[in-house]
């Protein structure tokens, strides 16, 4: 399915840390253990970074062993911790960061995040000439330069796992559901989980609806004799926005009720499809390291490994396939 880039044979003895950033995502476990794995088949030191770019400040930095990846690739999570790390915002403070890599004799970073983490990462490689590389984990699937990122899919099938019981109980009551997923800038879960749960109405952060819009579809469904409806809301950039259009609903005649599924779409067991990604990405970025490749993510186009700057993608908004939304309600009238 995927490719991994060869390691160039002189590379040996090279240390190299790795760190989770941001938001967890299921599979960020996976892609620390390829990255350590893989490293150590190809001569590395590798070290682990707790807690992200916060814990690197603090120093917390520790050897990681092929044993000390056991049996984390099902896990939920990550062993390594996160963080959000406001002071990095400050060119003085990565400075620091990286005197404390070098102090370990440490010789590239990997870093699994989004991409603020990826911002920090490069921001620290164009300042301080210190190799880095990333890995796109979080659930949003948002990262511009790469069709998928570690963590989406398992968040997806949570998702889809709760519509399909909530389906369930909409129907039994002949219910509105308003079914609230993660997304505070983009759509790509509500999109994906709106096809695959076949959802009545999809709303998305990337594209305005009218609740006019909404009551017409669900008094489609009504004429047609359907009981229930299934509304899938990213919950968008601020919070409340189902409970804001439950009342618009109900304004407009139509009851309905709220289910935020929040932050159980971040847990779980990654699905072998995040393990696989997070297994091939985490071994790609220890081959382009040592292949003196930095300063860039590894990302996926057409199930092809890339290898894309992070100049050409820091900043930049992921396009929403919006004609899916159109698709989703087509297919549930
Ligand atoms: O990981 C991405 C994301 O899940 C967003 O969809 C969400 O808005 C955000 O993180 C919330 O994260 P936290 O509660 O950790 O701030």
């Amino acid at each position: 399915m995927f490719n991994v880039p060869s390691v160039p044979h002189q590379e040996k003895n090279k240390s190299i840390a790795v760190l989770t950033s941001g938001g967890d995502a299921p599979g960020m476990n996976a892609a620390i253990r390829s990255v350590v794995r893989y490293g150590l088949a190809h001569g590395c030191n590798m070290f682990g970074v707790s807690k992200g770019y916060s814990g690197l400040l603090e120093g917390e930095i520790q050897p990681l062993s092929a044993s000390s990846v056991a049996n984390i690739i099902q896990r939920g999570g990550t062993i390594l911790k996160t963080d959000r790390c406001e002071a990095f915002f400050k060119k003085s403070v990565r400075r620091e960061a990286v005197n404390i890599l070098k102090r370990k004799e440490i010789d590239g970073l990997v870093v699994i995040g989004g991409d603020g983490s990826f911002t920090g990462a490069h921001l620290m490689e164009n300042e301080n000439k210190f190799p880095t590389i990333g890995i796109p984990g979080t659930i949003d699937n948002d990262i511009f330069g790469t069709e998928d990122t570690i963590g989406f899919d398992t968040a997806v099938n949570t998702a889809l796992g709760a519509i399909d019981r909530i389906r369930d109980t909409a129907s039994s009551h002949d219910r509105i559901f308003l079914i609230e997923v993660m997304g505070r800038n983009s759509g790509f879960i509500a999109l994906n989980v709106g096809v695959g749960g076949g959802a009545e109405t999809v709303i998305v952060p990337e594209e305005k609806q009218s609740i006019e819009s909404i009551c017409r579809t669900i008094d489609r469904g009504v004429k047609r004799g359907k009981t229930s409806s299934i509304i899938v809301v990213a919950e968008g950039p601020t919070e409340g926005l189902s409970h804001r259009i439950m009342k618009d609903l109900e304004k407009k005649g139509h009851n309905s009720k709220v289910c935020i599924l929040g932050h159980t779409q971040r847990g779980g067991s990654p699905t072998a499809h995040d393990r696989l990604l997070a297994s091939v990405l985490g071994a790609s970025a220890v081959a382009h390291l040592l292949g003196g490749h930095s300063n860039a993510m590894v990302g996926v186009k057409a199930d092809e490994v890339v290898l894309v700057p992070f100049k050409k993608i820091i900043g930049k908004k992921k396009a929403l396939p919006s004609s899916l939304i159109e698709f989703a309600g087509i297919l549930a009238t």
